[in-house]
Protein backbone atom coordinates (compact mmCIF):
# COMPACT_ATOMS: atom_id res chain seq x y z
CA UNK A 1 0.00 0.00 0.00
CA UNK A 2 1.56 3.51 -0.93
CA UNK A 3 1.39 6.04 1.68
CA UNK A 4 -0.20 9.65 0.85
CA UNK A 5 1.66 12.46 0.98
CA UNK A 6 0.77 15.41 2.79
CA UNK A 7 2.42 18.98 2.58
CA UNK A 8 2.99 20.81 5.65
CA UNK A 9 5.87 23.11 4.50
CA UNK A 10 5.50 26.52 6.32
CA UNK A 11 3.38 24.44 9.43
CA UNK A 12 4.06 24.45 13.44
CA UNK A 13 3.65 20.97 14.81
CA UNK A 14 4.01 20.37 18.71
CA UNK A 15 3.97 16.83 19.73
CA UNK A 16 4.45 15.89 23.57
CA UNK A 17 6.06 13.23 24.39
CA UNK A 18 7.25 12.70 21.12
CA UNK A 19 10.40 11.44 21.03
CA UNK A 20 9.63 7.24 20.94
CA UNK A 21 7.30 5.04 19.29
CA UNK A 22 4.21 5.85 17.86
CA UNK A 23 4.70 9.56 18.85
CA UNK A 24 8.00 10.28 17.06
CA UNK A 25 6.70 8.58 14.17
CA UNK A 26 4.04 11.16 14.09
CA UNK A 27 6.59 13.83 14.44
CA UNK A 28 8.69 12.12 11.41
CA UNK A 29 5.68 12.20 9.53
CA UNK A 30 5.13 15.82 9.90
CA UNK A 31 8.78 16.97 9.17
CA UNK A 32 9.14 14.66 6.66
CA UNK A 33 6.43 16.66 4.81
CA UNK A 34 8.00 19.88 6.02
CA UNK A 35 6.55 21.31 9.10
CA UNK A 36 8.76 22.72 11.97
CA UNK A 37 8.44 20.49 14.37
CA UNK A 38 8.99 20.63 18.45
CA UNK A 39 8.83 17.42 20.56
CA UNK A 40 8.93 16.91 24.22
CA UNK A 41 9.52 14.45 27.06
CA UNK A 42 11.09 13.63 30.52
CA UNK A 43 14.53 12.27 29.52
CA UNK A 44 17.16 15.03 27.85
CA UNK A 45 18.65 11.85 26.06
CA UNK A 46 15.65 10.65 24.32
CA UNK A 47 14.91 14.72 23.37
CA UNK A 48 18.31 15.20 21.79
CA UNK A 49 18.30 11.64 20.02
CA UNK A 50 14.75 12.40 18.49
CA UNK A 51 15.96 16.65 17.56
CA UNK A 52 18.70 15.15 15.76
CA UNK A 53 16.80 12.58 14.11
CA UNK A 54 14.55 14.81 12.63
CA UNK A 55 16.92 17.63 11.37
CA UNK A 56 17.59 14.86 8.77
CA UNK A 57 14.06 16.42 6.80
CA UNK A 58 15.58 20.46 6.81
CA UNK A 59 13.10 22.46 8.97
CA UNK A 60 13.03 23.68 12.42
CA UNK A 61 13.42 21.74 15.40
CA UNK A 62 12.54 21.94 18.74
CA UNK A 63 13.15 19.54 21.69
CA UNK A 64 12.35 20.08 25.34
CA UNK A 65 13.21 18.05 28.41
CA UNK A 66 9.47 18.47 30.42
CA UNK A 67 7.32 16.29 32.51
CA UNK A 68 3.46 16.65 31.52
CA UNK A 69 2.73 16.35 35.08
CA UNK A 70 4.70 19.58 35.49
CA UNK A 71 2.45 22.57 34.88
CA UNK A 72 4.71 25.65 35.45
CA UNK A 73 7.31 23.95 33.49
CA UNK A 74 5.00 22.94 30.67
CA UNK A 75 4.02 27.21 30.61
CA UNK A 76 7.78 28.19 29.73
CA UNK A 77 8.06 25.61 27.17
CA UNK A 78 5.33 26.28 25.30
CA UNK A 79 5.70 30.34 25.22
CA UNK A 80 9.54 29.34 24.43
CA UNK A 81 8.40 27.40 21.41
CA UNK A 82 6.33 29.85 20.42
CA UNK A 83 8.50 32.94 20.60
CA UNK A 84 11.10 30.55 18.33
CA UNK A 85 7.96 29.00 15.85
CA UNK A 86 5.09 31.56 15.68
CA UNK A 87 1.43 29.69 16.48
CA UNK A 88 1.00 25.82 16.32
CA UNK A 89 -0.95 24.10 13.51
CA UNK A 90 -0.75 20.84 15.20
CA UNK A 91 -1.00 20.05 18.56
CA UNK A 92 -0.22 16.02 19.67
CA UNK A 93 -0.85 15.08 23.08
CA UNK A 94 0.73 11.40 23.68
CA UNK A 95 2.68 11.16 26.64
CA UNK A 96 1.72 7.83 28.53
CA UNK A 97 2.39 5.15 30.90
CA UNK A 98 1.25 1.53 31.08
CA UNK A 99 2.09 -1.57 32.61
CA UNK A 100 0.40 -4.67 33.41
CA UNK A 101 -1.59 -4.39 36.87
CA UNK A 102 -4.40 -6.08 38.69
CA UNK A 103 -6.62 -3.58 40.91
CA UNK A 104 -6.52 -5.34 44.03
CA UNK A 105 -2.46 -5.58 44.04
CA UNK A 106 -2.25 -2.16 42.16
CA UNK A 107 -0.90 0.73 44.75
CA UNK A 108 -3.08 3.87 44.73
CA UNK A 109 0.65 5.49 43.68
CA UNK A 110 0.33 3.34 40.76
CA UNK A 111 -2.74 3.74 39.55
CA UNK A 112 -2.10 7.64 39.79
CA UNK A 113 1.00 7.50 38.19
CA UNK A 114 -0.64 6.97 35.08
CA UNK A 115 -4.21 9.07 35.44
CA UNK A 116 -1.58 11.75 36.20
CA UNK A 117 0.95 11.46 33.13
CA UNK A 118 -2.19 10.32 30.36
CA UNK A 119 -5.17 12.22 31.76
CA UNK A 120 -3.95 15.35 33.91
CA UNK A 121 -1.03 15.28 31.59
CA UNK A 122 -3.22 15.90 28.38
CA UNK A 123 -5.44 18.30 30.22
CA UNK A 124 -2.00 20.21 31.20
CA UNK A 125 -0.87 20.00 27.15
CA UNK A 126 -4.06 21.32 26.48
CA UNK A 127 -4.55 24.47 29.21
CA UNK A 128 -1.31 25.49 28.48
CA UNK A 129 -0.82 25.43 24.45
CA UNK A 130 -4.05 27.51 23.90
CA UNK A 131 -2.88 30.13 23.56
CA UNK A 132 -0.76 29.70 21.03
CA UNK A 133 -2.44 27.10 18.77
CA UNK A 134 -3.83 29.08 15.24
CA UNK A 135 -6.98 30.26 15.71
CA UNK A 136 -9.03 29.54 13.62
CA UNK A 137 -7.21 26.78 11.94
CA UNK A 138 -5.30 24.50 14.45
CA UNK A 139 -6.12 20.45 15.08
CA UNK A 140 -5.22 19.50 18.59
CA UNK A 141 -5.24 15.33 18.16
CA UNK A 142 -5.07 13.32 21.20
CA UNK A 143 -3.13 10.02 21.46
CA UNK A 144 -6.14 7.34 23.36
CA UNK A 145 -5.89 3.53 23.29
CA UNK A 146 -8.78 1.13 23.04
CA UNK A 147 -8.92 0.69 26.35
CA UNK A 148 -10.62 4.00 26.36
CA UNK A 149 -13.69 2.00 25.52
CA UNK A 150 -12.92 -1.64 26.01
CA UNK A 151 -12.22 -2.70 29.67
CA UNK A 152 -9.57 -5.10 29.86
CA UNK A 153 -7.71 -7.21 32.90
CA UNK A 154 -4.89 -5.36 34.11
CA UNK A 155 -5.86 -2.17 32.59
CA UNK A 156 -8.06 -0.15 34.99
CA UNK A 157 -5.90 2.54 35.40
CA UNK A 158 -5.45 3.13 31.60
CA UNK A 159 -9.05 2.39 30.76
CA UNK A 160 -9.80 5.05 33.41
CA UNK A 161 -6.97 7.33 32.17
CA UNK A 162 -7.73 7.27 28.33
CA UNK A 163 -12.02 6.99 28.90
CA UNK A 164 -11.06 10.34 30.80
CA UNK A 165 -8.89 11.47 27.67
CA UNK A 166 -11.27 11.03 24.93
CA UNK A 167 -14.09 12.92 27.00
CA UNK A 168 -11.42 15.73 27.11
CA UNK A 169 -11.06 15.15 23.47
CA UNK A 170 -14.80 15.51 23.09
CA UNK A 171 -15.49 18.85 25.83
CA UNK A 172 -12.32 20.58 24.42
CA UNK A 173 -13.99 20.21 21.10
CA UNK A 174 -17.30 21.69 21.67
CA UNK A 175 -15.44 24.41 23.70
CA UNK A 176 -12.68 25.28 21.01
CA UNK A 177 -15.02 24.75 18.16
CA UNK A 178 -16.03 28.35 17.97
CA UNK A 179 -12.66 29.56 17.94
CA UNK A 180 -11.78 27.29 14.74
CA UNK A 181 -9.52 24.54 16.93
CA UNK A 182 -10.67 21.16 15.95
CA UNK A 183 -9.67 18.36 18.71
CA UNK A 184 -10.15 14.65 18.11
CA UNK A 185 -8.25 11.71 19.02
CA UNK A 186 -6.94 8.92 17.17
CA UNK A 187 -6.98 5.42 18.97
CA UNK A 188 -4.08 3.43 17.63
CA UNK A 189 -4.49 -0.71 17.64
CA UNK A 190 -1.58 -2.66 18.23
CA UNK A 191 1.84 -1.11 16.82
CA UNK A 192 4.72 -3.08 16.05
CA UNK A 193 8.15 -2.60 17.83
CA UNK A 194 6.59 -0.05 20.47
CA UNK A 195 7.03 0.19 24.27
CA UNK A 196 3.48 -0.83 24.50
CA UNK A 197 3.51 -3.91 22.88
CA UNK A 198 6.75 -4.53 24.78
CA UNK A 199 4.78 -3.86 27.94
CA UNK A 200 1.22 -5.46 26.81
CA UNK A 201 2.18 -8.62 24.08
CA UNK A 202 3.32 -11.64 25.37
CA UNK A 203 7.14 -11.81 24.51
CA UNK A 204 9.28 -12.46 21.01
CA UNK A 205 7.79 -13.24 17.53
CA UNK A 206 5.48 -15.57 18.80
CA UNK A 207 3.41 -13.20 20.46
CA UNK A 208 3.41 -10.47 18.23
CA UNK A 209 2.06 -13.21 15.63
CA UNK A 210 -0.42 -14.23 18.11
CA UNK A 211 -1.70 -10.32 18.70
CA UNK A 212 -1.41 -9.61 14.57
CA UNK A 213 -4.11 -12.75 13.73
CA UNK A 214 -6.55 -11.20 16.37
CA UNK A 215 -6.47 -8.20 13.86
CA UNK A 216 -8.82 -8.18 10.99
CA UNK A 217 -6.46 -6.96 8.84
CA UNK A 218 -4.01 -9.79 10.00
CA UNK A 219 -1.19 -7.29 10.97
CA UNK A 220 -0.06 -4.99 13.20
CA UNK A 221 0.54 -1.66 12.96
CA UNK A 222 2.88 0.92 12.28
CA UNK A 223 4.16 4.78 13.89
CA UNK A 224 4.07 5.13 9.93
CA UNK A 225 -0.08 4.31 10.06
CA UNK A 226 -0.87 6.41 12.78
CA UNK A 227 1.11 9.05 11.30
CA UNK A 228 -0.30 8.94 8.15
CA UNK A 229 -3.80 9.30 10.02
CA UNK A 230 -2.59 12.44 12.01
CA UNK A 231 -1.47 14.22 9.05
CA UNK A 232 -4.96 13.42 7.33
CA UNK A 233 -6.98 14.75 10.42
CA UNK A 234 -4.58 17.80 10.76
CA UNK A 235 -5.64 18.12 6.84
CA UNK A 236 -8.23 20.31 5.22
CA UNK A 237 -9.35 17.10 3.84
CA UNK A 238 -10.79 16.50 7.49
CA UNK A 239 -11.73 20.35 8.41
CA UNK A 240 -15.22 19.21 9.13
CA UNK A 241 -14.13 16.03 11.80
CA UNK A 242 -14.16 17.47 15.43
CA UNK A 243 -14.48 15.25 18.55
CA UNK A 244 -14.33 12.25 16.76
CA UNK A 245 -12.88 9.18 18.63
CA UNK A 246 -11.04 7.71 15.67
CA UNK A 247 -9.88 4.13 15.37
CA UNK A 248 -6.86 3.40 13.54
CA UNK A 249 -6.24 -0.54 14.58
CA UNK A 250 -7.05 -2.64 11.83
CA UNK A 251 -10.68 -3.19 13.29
CA UNK A 252 -8.43 -4.86 16.36
CA UNK A 253 -11.45 -2.73 18.77
CA UNK A 254 -14.07 -4.86 17.17
CA UNK A 255 -13.58 -8.10 18.80
CA UNK A 256 -9.44 -8.83 18.90
CA UNK A 257 -8.45 -6.29 21.26
CA UNK A 258 -10.76 -7.94 24.06
CA UNK A 259 -8.25 -10.76 24.21
CA UNK A 260 -5.25 -8.68 25.41
CA UNK A 261 -6.09 -9.02 28.78
CA UNK A 262 -6.88 -12.89 28.47
CA UNK A 263 -2.95 -12.55 26.77
CA UNK A 264 -1.40 -10.70 29.81
CA UNK A 265 -3.14 -12.95 32.13
CA UNK A 266 -1.19 -15.78 30.26
CA UNK A 267 2.13 -13.87 30.59
CA UNK A 268 1.65 -13.48 34.20
CA UNK A 269 0.90 -17.43 34.32
CA UNK A 270 -2.77 -17.30 35.42
CA UNK A 271 -5.99 -17.68 34.11
CA UNK A 272 -7.96 -15.55 36.43
CA UNK A 273 -6.38 -12.91 38.73
P1 LIG B 1 6.48 5.26 24.22
O1 LIG B 1 7.49 5.02 23.15
O2 LIG B 1 6.84 4.93 25.62
O3 LIG B 1 5.99 6.76 24.09
C1 LIG B 1 5.65 7.55 25.19
C2 LIG B 1 6.30 8.90 25.02
O4 LIG B 1 5.85 9.77 26.06
C3 LIG B 1 7.82 8.87 25.13
O5 LIG B 1 8.35 9.86 24.28
C4 LIG B 1 8.09 9.22 26.59
O6 LIG B 1 9.40 9.77 26.71
C5 LIG B 1 6.97 10.24 26.80
N1 LIG B 1 6.53 10.37 28.20
C6 LIG B 1 6.17 9.39 29.07
N2 LIG B 1 5.83 9.92 30.24
C7 LIG B 1 5.96 11.25 30.12
C8 LIG B 1 5.74 12.34 31.00
N3 LIG B 1 5.34 12.15 32.27
N4 LIG B 1 5.96 13.60 30.54
C9 LIG B 1 6.39 13.81 29.26
N5 LIG B 1 6.60 12.82 28.39
C10 LIG B 1 6.39 11.55 28.82
O7 LIG B 1 5.13 4.44 23.93
P2 LIG B 1 4.23 4.05 22.65
O8 LIG B 1 3.91 2.62 22.83
O9 LIG B 1 4.79 4.53 21.38
O10 LIG B 1 2.87 4.85 23.00
C11 LIG B 1 2.66 6.17 22.52
C12 LIG B 1 1.19 6.55 22.67
O11 LIG B 1 0.34 5.64 21.94
C13 LIG B 1 0.68 6.51 24.10
O12 LIG B 1 -0.25 7.55 24.30
C14 LIG B 1 -0.04 5.16 24.18
O13 LIG B 1 -1.02 5.13 25.18
C15 LIG B 1 -0.64 5.09 22.79
N6 LIG B 1 -0.94 3.73 22.33
C16 LIG B 1 0.06 2.85 22.07
C17 LIG B 1 -0.22 1.60 21.54
C18 LIG B 1 0.89 0.66 21.17
O14 LIG B 1 0.64 -0.40 20.55
N7 LIG B 1 2.13 0.95 21.48
C19 LIG B 1 -1.56 1.22 21.32
C20 LIG B 1 -2.58 2.13 21.63
C21 LIG B 1 -2.27 3.39 22.12
P3 LIG B 1 10.17 9.93 28.13
O15 LIG B 1 10.34 8.56 28.69
O16 LIG B 1 11.46 10.63 27.78
O17 LIG B 1 9.32 10.80 28.98
N1 LIG C 1 3.47 -2.80 38.22
C1 LIG C 1 2.88 -2.27 39.31
N2 LIG C 1 3.19 -1.04 39.81
C2 LIG C 1 4.14 -0.35 39.14
C3 LIG C 1 4.79 -0.85 38.01
C4 LIG C 1 4.42 -2.14 37.55
N3 LIG C 1 5.01 -2.71 36.48
N4 LIG C 1 5.69 0.07 37.58
C5 LIG C 1 5.60 1.13 38.43
N5 LIG C 1 4.68 0.86 39.37
C6 LIG C 1 4.31 1.69 40.51
C7 LIG C 1 5.52 2.05 41.36
O1 LIG C 1 5.83 1.00 42.27
C8 LIG C 1 5.01 3.31 42.08
O2 LIG C 1 4.11 2.99 43.10
P1 LIG C 1 4.58 3.03 44.68
O3 LIG C 1 5.07 4.42 44.93
O4 LIG C 1 3.36 2.67 45.42
O5 LIG C 1 5.67 2.00 44.79
C9 LIG C 1 4.16 3.98 41.00
O6 LIG C 1 3.84 2.97 40.04
C10 LIG C 1 4.89 5.12 40.29
O7 LIG C 1 6.12 4.59 39.85
P2 LIG C 1 7.34 5.52 39.41
O8 LIG C 1 8.40 4.65 38.85
O9 LIG C 1 7.67 6.47 40.52
O10 LIG C 1 6.61 6.38 38.28
P3 LIG C 1 7.21 7.29 37.16
O11 LIG C 1 6.37 8.48 37.13
O12 LIG C 1 8.71 7.45 37.30
O13 LIG C 1 7.00 6.37 35.84
C11 LIG C 1 5.52 4.73 34.84
C12 LIG C 1 5.73 6.16 35.30
C13 LIG C 1 5.43 3.83 36.08
C14 LIG C 1 4.21 4.67 34.08
C15 LIG C 1 6.73 4.21 33.97
O14 LIG C 1 6.47 2.88 33.59
C16 LIG C 1 6.98 5.06 32.74
O15 LIG C 1 7.72 6.04 32.83
N6 LIG C 1 6.36 4.74 31.58
C17 LIG C 1 6.53 5.51 30.33
C18 LIG C 1 6.71 4.61 29.12
C19 LIG C 1 5.51 3.73 28.84
O16 LIG C 1 4.85 3.23 29.77
N7 LIG C 1 5.23 3.53 27.56
C20 LIG C 1 4.11 2.77 27.11
C21 LIG C 1 3.00 3.66 26.69
S1 LIG C 1 1.64 2.66 26.12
Amino acid sequence: MTLCTFDYHGCNVFVAGGTSGINLGIAHGFAKAGANVAVLSRSQQKVDNAVADLQQYGGKVLGYAADVRDADRLQVVFAEAHRELGFFDVLVSGAAGNFPAAIQTMSSNAFKAVMDIDLLGTFNVLRFSHAYLRKPGACVINISAPQAFLPMEMQSHVCAAKAGVDMLTRTAALEWGPSGIRVNSLVPGPIAGTEGMKRLAPPGKMGADMVAKSVPLRRLGTPEDIAQAAMFVASGAASYINGAILPVDGGWSLGGAAELGRNLLAMVGKQDL
